[in-house]
């Protein structure tokens, strides 16, 4: 599908600048030695290494002057900030959740819902677990199992809804669990490992039925809720002229809590917490909070941070602040497709995903080629970016393939202008244009969980650029 002239113009930024931060483009000698030190891994490299940082949208959004104030108003008492009332209201306000244990960052929230809920012989159903999520479940002895839909895993389809979760799959599975098998059903809005694509409100009052009818209570990993809300706003018909923080409420009515990174759509840098349902869930959560975090009225936090996600999590609702950044990972994408990149299509909410298997045809999955890509995109402009395949998930089976080979491009919010992401379009192009003489890399080193942090890399050839003195496989 050609992208529209509207759909390749940028969008326009509903906020101006008030503070800039310098960025500047390295050498090419430096980003090789760069390359070298890190190890082929770009989580390894110095932020001044990089020009424009595509690794994460998580923790890396511009803060708005109110919560820079925020910030200013921060009650640093040990128990009883009142900064946490606001954050706890905030959070009832959009969610309905009655009770409110902050964390430090999603994962602390996984934590600690997790070492309560997961055992060994449970299992934890998904749309498609981020990788803290599954290392959590699996650190605590239970089986992680993804179930989106087949079309999650079609990176052309065109589907809506590519987040959904195969609901006969999850029927299935929860019809054939004994009793206490399945602790709890979780739905990641959106799935941001299948391409950060959106869940439809009619599948989550599917998998809602179907969890009620098996006594299992849902539970959302809500990173990103209010990008999913904005796409039911736009593909959901009976939902077109309804309130982002309205169709977030539709949605959290369906379940029984929620774990939140705030560091995604509570526009924070930290941040993060579990609200559930469940009181005598929540008084267990906060003594695991006292044990790992800290007090339940801070969560690991200084207090102005949970002021400064108060005010983030609200604006995070704001339809043009929506429309804006879902906008400009639009605009990347229409860049991408007038140079025939294969992405994952439609683009999702807070990135692009680029198909590696299109893009490197050449290279086996042993060659890891989405990290030979990440790779190519540093040296060629010092675009930093992330894999997700083989090397994030390929663990998971025993011939080392990953079911989704993908580099993903995303977008910090409210930081980089159309520019920059026109200079970003116009790296990936010029990798596109020399892909067929860019070999692959091979793992030399690699701890046991979460690798692609801390592995490092050794190019197979020489040939894919000038890495002199890089070690040969
Ligand atoms: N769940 C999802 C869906 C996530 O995307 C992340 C983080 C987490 C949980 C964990 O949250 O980082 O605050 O501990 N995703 C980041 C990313 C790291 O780059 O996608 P955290």
């Amino acid at each position: 599908m050609a992208p529209t002239p509207r759909e390749s113009r940028p969008p326009v930024e509903p906020y101006k600048v008030k503070v800039v931060e310098s960025i500047r483009l390295p050498s090419i000698e430096e980003r090789e030695a760069a390359l070298r030190r890190s190890g082929y891994n770009l989580f390894q490299l110095r932020s001044d290494e990089v020009y424009i940082d595509l690794l994460t949208d998580s923790g890396t959004s511009a803060m708005s002057d109110r919560q820079w104030a925020g910030l200013m108003v921060g009650d640093e008492s040990y128990a009883g900030s009142r900064n946490f009332t606001h954050f706890e209201e905030t959070v009832r306000g959009i969610t309905g959740f009655p009770h409110v244990i902050p964390a430090h960052q999603g994962r602390a929230a996984e934590n600690l819902l997790f070492s309560l809920l997961a055992r060994p012989g449970t299992t934890i159903p998904n749309n498609m677990h981020f990788d803290t999520t599954k290392a959590h479940i699996e650190r605590n002895g239970a089986k992680a199992v993804n179930l989106a839909i087949d079309e999650a895993y079609d990176l052309a389809s065109l589907h809506p809804f590519k987040g959904n979760v195969d609901v006969p799959r999850l029927r299935r599975l929860l019809t054939e669990a004994t009793p206490g098998e399945v602790p709890v059903v979780m739905v990641t809005l959106t799935n941001n490992t299948g391409g950060g694509q959106p869940v439809s409100l009619a599948n989550l009052t599917e998998v809602r039925e179907v969890c009620r009818a098996a006594g299992v209570p849902l539970y959302f990993d809500m990173c990103r809720w209010a990008e999913n809300a904005f796409f039911i706003r736009e593909r959901e018909p009976a939902f077109a002229s309804t309130s982002i923080r309205e169709i977030g409420r539709t949605m959290f009515d369906l379940a029984e809590g929620a774990t939140m990174s705030a560091k995604k759509d509570g526009l924070v840098n930290i941040g993060g917490f579990v609200a559930t349902r469940d009181g005598a869930l929540a008084a267990r959560l906060k003594e695991q909070l006292i044990l790992f975090e800290g007090f339940p009225t801070y969560g690991g936090l200084a207090r102005r941070d949970l002021e400064a996600a108060s005010i983030g999590l609200q604006e995070a609702c704001e339809l043009d602040y929506l429309t804006h950044r879902v906008g400009q990972v639009r605009y990347l994408a229409a860049l991408l497709e007038a140079e025939g990149i294969p992405f994952v299509h439609p683009p999702g909410g807070h990135g692009i995903y680029l198909d590696v298997r299109r893009f490197l045809p050449n290279l086996p999955a042993v060659d890891l080629p989405g990290q030979a890509l990440v790779v190519e995109l540093y040296r060629e402009g010092a675009v930093r970016t992330v894999e997700v395949g083989a090397v994030m998930f390929g663990d998971d089976a025993s011939d080392g393939h990953a079911p989704l080979e993908l580099v993903r491009l995303a977008i910090p919010r409210r930081v980089y202008s159309s520019a920059h992401l026109a200079y970003v379009a116009d790296v990936v192009r010029r990798v596109w244009e020399r892909r067929s003489s860019i070999t692959g890399v091979r793992m030399v080193e690699a701890p046991e969980r979460l690798r692609h942090f801390l592995a490092r890399f050794a190019p197979l050839a020489a040939a894919s650029g000038p890495v002199a003195g890089a070690p040969a496989s």
